[in-house]
């Protein structure tokens, strides 16, 4: 829904104006998955579809919200008691920014010390393929922040901002996701992909070569991280990095885990492995996009590809074929590759932009005739992030 028929829908659930309205993007990784959660390098860029969150304040305590590409049914919390919702799972994700918001108001070291909340009425709206992997959930949590910010006047800066979702996600919905979403919904910028470093939140950013178009192919495969896979990967590294008395992989070298192979389970050190190469691939890719090398692109986003299918094991069948299609049209011309958590969800293309019309009719042709699935496919642009400095 366009975000005028969102403000027409709100007028006519609520009998009221909106005050307020957040946007976030949604993300895609060019490269650098499964790092951001052992504190290596990410290389993701903020795209053209996101989330709408259209809020008015209410004199109570309550929370009323609307999801239009849900169930469109009005769900409803007060701001002291917020529970797990098992019965409107997307629900959990505003309840939980609000219990995020309510620590950092009650925690004496936070920018938003002392601050309150009063309830609000919400309508959620956008143009983001849910269960894709990109980053819907974030979107929707940086979206609802800057909408709050603005409506109290509360002093959240993007990083700020990507804590607080992050926190929803790891305290409340259950996801022990690293920031790479949230952060890169906060604080993208247009044209560019942002090269971030898990460790200490620092950030480059490059633009997109001239001649490359950023294209998103869905297998249409859906994906639900959480319950799913991803926590147990994360324990698994984070067994490596114990096992080596280190807070997280990215102390630990390849030299170190050679020294460990017969002390360490061998998908342990697959896993390890593919964290560590990859956060070299993300140096890698940031300098070749600086340099527009499309053969090394071409090289490092097939290697990361594959090191998350077989040492990371979390790719699938196919999202594997996807990228072999992809892969064999593009020859040394541009780079593809899984994006994101993995088992299903989203392929990312840099494809020359002289091809891109070709491109989209082998792809949906020749997916089809190999999986039977249809494939959605988005040309996008890099897009700034709803805290972002530099729109
Ligand atoms: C999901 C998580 C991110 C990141 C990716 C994999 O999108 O939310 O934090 O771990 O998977 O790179």
């Amino acid at each position: 829904m366009e975000l005028e028929q969102l403000n027409q829908r709100f007028n006519q659930l609520f009998s009221r104006q909106v005050d307020g309205v957040g946007y976030a993007p949604g993300r895609v990784n060019l490269i650098g998955d499964h790092t951001d959660y052992n504190q290596g390098l990410v290389l993701p860029a903020a795209i053209n579809m996101g989330t709408w969150v259209l809020a008015a304040k209410r004199s109570d305590k309550r929370v009323n919200m609307v999801a239009v590409d849900f169930d469109d049914t009005l769900v409803s919390f007060e701001l002291e008691q917020i529970l797990f919702d098992h019965q409107w799972p997307w629900s959990n994700y505003i309840r939980g920014v609000f219990v995020a918001l309510h620590a950092a108001m009650t925690n004496q070291q936070s920018a938003l010390f002392g601050r309150q909340l009063s309830g609000v009425d919400l309508l959620i709206g956008g143009n983001l393929p849910q269960g894709a992997g990109l980053s819907s959930s974030a979107s929707l949590e940086v979206a609802l922040l800057r909408a709050l910010a603005d409506l109290f006047q509360l002093p959240i800066d993007a990083v700020l901002a990507a804590q607080l979702g992050q926190a929803a996600e790891n305290q409340f919905v259950g996801c022990n996701c690293g920031i790479m979403d949230q952060l890169t919904a906060a604080m993208g910028r247009k044209s560019q992909a942002m090269l971030l470093d898990c460790h200490d939140l620092t950030t480059e950013f490059v633009s997109l070569p001239q001649s490359l178009a950023l294209m998103i192919i869905n297998s249409n495969i859906k994906r639900e991280l959480v319950g799913s896979e991803y926590n147990d990967r994360r324990q698994q590294c984070d067994q490596v990095a114990h096992y080596f008395r280190q807070p997280s992989l990215r102390g630990v070298t390849q030299q170190m885990l050679n020294g460990a192979s017969d002390k360490l389970d061998e998908t342990l050190l697959r896993r390890a492995r593919h964290v560590i190469s990859e956060n070299t691939r993300v140096q890698q890719l940031f300098t070749a996009l600086i340099d527009s090398d499309l053969p090394q692109i071409s090289r490092l986003m097939a290697a990361s590809h594959a090191s998350l299918r077989d040492d990371f094991e979390v790719s699938t069948k196919a999202i594997d074929q996807l990228v072999q299609i992809v892969h064999a049209m593009l020859g040394e011309g541009g780079g593809v590759r899984m994006t994101g958590g993995g088992f299903g969800g989203c392929v990312v293309a840099l494809v020359p932009k002289s091809r891109v019309s070709t491109i989209i009719d082998d792809i949906t042709a020749q997916y089809k005739q190999a999986t039977g699935l249809d494939a959605d496919i988005y040309l996008c642009r890099a897009q700034a992030g709803a805290f972002s400095q530099c729109k």
